[in-house]
Formats: structure tokens, C-alpha cells, sequence
């Protein structure tokens, strides 16, 4: 059942390819240009009409729902909140008809989430809910759906249900900008296009996971560390960070690279390890003057970057793991990978149970 592999985390990791190419299956039209969603029953109208969006989930789909925020933002240009489902009810949010709610579930089973859902419905919005469970609690009562085809996830620890999430939401953001004509067609095919190279980058890293176990190793032996990023990278360092502590108990911080100064730089001393993401071009220089802040205080630094810019890492770094290139916007479904294996190494190293951490539970059904 495990497929040969020792965990079903382990699994999971390596049929994320296969997940790519089946949540985007029969999304994208013959030309390969456009995004297809049929299975929406909001119409183009009500897309028009939508003035903000509000993105509601717990744990890890949180986290996709952070990327999802910055696809939708930088593509559709529609506000876009993000809340944890146990936080969203007691804040009195406004929500009005013209909000449309993602609420995101792997397991379409999470209290919070499905609370979340109704009190989003009883103003009057369109819930919109990401799933992987078809028949699931959430997949009934939302008002849509788009379900990930991440297949039967086992493992506490969430990995290609992330990922898959990531999928759906860059499809329905292009989606959109097509429906609001906020995107160029040739912007929106690029997109797809690089979408679907994914699966394969994803296979060349797979294939390759043994720098990631030797860190692994190297850190399961510390108590503390940091994870660091700007942009989408801030919000895959968090999801990482919550990877990390779930199955290996390390604790982990994960911080906006330029809020470090703002008080936690205090925690860095000589040795204690630091994950800083710089995949994003367009804020490198801002990251790599964070990393020199922490180098400074004589953090040990492993940077995870694109290949193009690892001389210029190693300079202030003491390792560094390159990703595959893809463009900006998409690089949190290639990025990821090397921090879930990390987890997952670290976890083995320190001989937990993988895929069953201690006090956690698959779906959570109490609020
Ligand atoms: O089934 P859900 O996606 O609603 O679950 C939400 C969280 O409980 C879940 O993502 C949790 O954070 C994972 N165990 C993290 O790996």
C-alpha cells in the first residue's frame, strides 16, 4: 500500500508530478492557452461583480491560501484576505455579496472550516471551497467547488494536497483575469505553459534528494531554527516551518526576512541554522542583505534558490540547494519540495513516527 516506499509521507512527496498534471487535466482547452473551469457555476456576472476575496482554511491549506492571495492579487487585482478558519468568525468580517470566500480543505472535514463557511454564506457571499474529498462536509455545503486530484492523502503531514491546492489556485486565478480581461493572453498562455513543465522539474528534483538528507541529518541534531523569506517565500518558509515541527518536534520560526531586525535577530547565535528562501528576483538584493544580517551573528545558512544564482548565495552562505526555474509567481510548487523532504529527512533522523506525530490527527472535526 505504501507503494515500496518506507512512509506514506514519502509517497505522497513523490506522486506530487502526477498530482500536477491531474488537478490541471481537462482545466486547460486543447490550445493550451486558456483556462477551462466547467465545473464553476459562478458566472462570468457574478466574477465581474466580485469587489473582494476572502481565503479561509487552517494548517497547511492556510498556507496554499497565501499563495493563492498573491496569485490572485498580482493576477486579478481583486483584494484578497486570508484568514485562519478558527480566527475568522470571532472578527466580525465583512463580508457582503460581493465577497467571494475560498475556504481551502484537503480533508473537507475541518470544523473551523466548515464554521467559517457558514457564517460566509449567511452574509450573502459565494463560497467557493478547494478540496480533495469529493463528498466531503465542505464539498456539500459550498456554493462551488474545485477539487484537487491529489488522490487519497494518508500522512499527517500534508504534502501533495498542498501542493495540488497551489494548482487550483493558479488556475483559478488565471481563470479569472481571463473572465476580467486583467491579463494579455499571451501573459495568461505563458503561464500555463510553465505550469505545465512543473510536473517534470518536479521529477528532476525528486530524483535527487540526497543534499536534502545530509542537511536533514545535520539539523535534527539542533532544538531551534529559522526559516527566512520575502514575498512567497515568506509564505512557503511558513509552510515549511509548520512541516518541520509537526514530524521532526524541532522548533521553528519561520519570519519575513526584513522583520528579523525588529526584535527576533536577538535569538541568533553562533551555529543555530537558517533556511532562507531566494527565489524572487525582483526583492534577491533586499534577501541576500537579510542574509548577511544573520551571517553576521554567525547563523549556518542554507539558501534555497535557482541555479543561476547560487555563486552569488555562496558568497554569504555556508550551502545552497537549487531549484529548478519557472517563473516567479510559480515557484512555491517547486520550492516546497526540498523543505517537505527536509521535514521528512529530520523526522527519519530523529526516529519519529512519520507519518502519525504525536497529538495530531488526519482531520480535524473539533473546533
Ligand atoms: O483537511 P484540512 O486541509 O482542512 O486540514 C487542515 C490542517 O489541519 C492541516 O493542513 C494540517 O495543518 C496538516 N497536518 C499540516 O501538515
Amino acid at each position: 500500500e505504501k507503494g515500496g516506499f518506507e512512509h506514506f509521507m514519502l509517497k505522497e512527496i513523490h506522486e506530487q508530478p502526477k498530482a500536477y498534471r491531474d488537478t490541471m487535466r481537462g482545466r486547460i482547452d486543447e490550445s493550451g492557452k486558456k483556462v477551462v473551469l466547467p465545473e464553476l457555476k459562478l458566472t462570468p456576472e457574478q466574477i465581474k461583480g466580485i469587489n473582494k476575496i476572502q481565503i479561509i482554511a487552517c494548517g497547511t491549506a492556510y498556507h496554499a491560501g497565501l499563495v493563492g492571495r498573491n496569485a490572485i492579487e498580482s493576477l486579478v487585482r481583486i483584494p484578497v484576505e486570508t484568514d485562519v478558519a478558527s480566527e475568522y468568525r470571532y472578527r466580525s468580517p465583512i463580508v457582503t455579496p460581493d465577497t467571494l470566500v475560498i475556504v481551502v480543505s484537503q480533508s473537507g472535514e475541518t470544523a473551523d472550516t466548515l464554521a467559517a463557511l457558514r457564517e460566509a454564506q449567511s452574509h450573502g457571499a459565494h463560497v467557493l471551497a478547494i478540496t480533495n474529498v469529493v463528498g466531503s462536509s465542505i464539498a456539500r455545503d459550498a456554493d462551488d467547488v474545485i477539487v484537487t486530484l491529489a488522490g487519497p492523502e494518508i500522512a499527517v503531514a500534508s504534502t501533495k494536497a498542498y501542493t495540488s491546492q497551489l494548482i487550483a489556485f493558479y488556475l483559478l486565478s488565471l481563470y479569472l483575469a481571463e473572465v476580467r480581461g486583467t491579463q494579455a493572453p499571451e501573459e495568461i498562455a505563458q503561464i500555463i505553459a510553465a505550469m505545465q513543465a512543473l510536473p517534470e522539474q518536479l521529477d528532476s528534483m525528486l530524483a535527487k534528494p540526497e543534499a536534502i538528507k545530509a542537511y536533514a541529518e545535520q539539523i535534527s541534531k539542533h532544538e531551534h531554527l529559522f526559516f527566512i523569506g520575502r514575498g512567497i517565500d515568506y509564505a512557503v518558509a511558513q509552510e515549511g516551518s509548520l512541516k518541520l515541527k509537526e514530524i521532526s518536534y524541532i522548533h521553528s520560526e519561520a519570519y519575513a526576512a526584513g522583520e528579523l531586525k525588529h526584535g527576533t535577530l536577538a535569538l541568533i547565535e553562533e551555529g543555530i541554522p537558517v533556511i532562507a528562501l531566494a527565489t524572487q528576483e525582483a526583492v534577491l538584493e533586499k534577501t541576500v542583505s537579510n542574509i548577511k544580517e544573520v551571517s553576521a551573528r554567525g547563523a549556518d545558512i542554507m539558501a534555497i534558490t535557482h541555479e543561476e544564482h547560487v555563486a552569488g548565495l555562496l558568497k554569504s552562505v555556508n550551502q545552497v540547494f537549487a531549484i529548478p526555474k519557472t517563473m516567479p509567481l510559480l515557484t512555491p510548487a517547486l520550492s516546497v519540495v526540498p523543505l517537505q523532504l527536509l521535514s521528512y529527512y529530520a523526522s527519519l533522523a530523529r526516529g519519529n513516527d512519520v507519518d502519525k506525530p504525536r497529538n495530531l490527527a488526519k482531520s480535524v472535526t473539533v473546533e
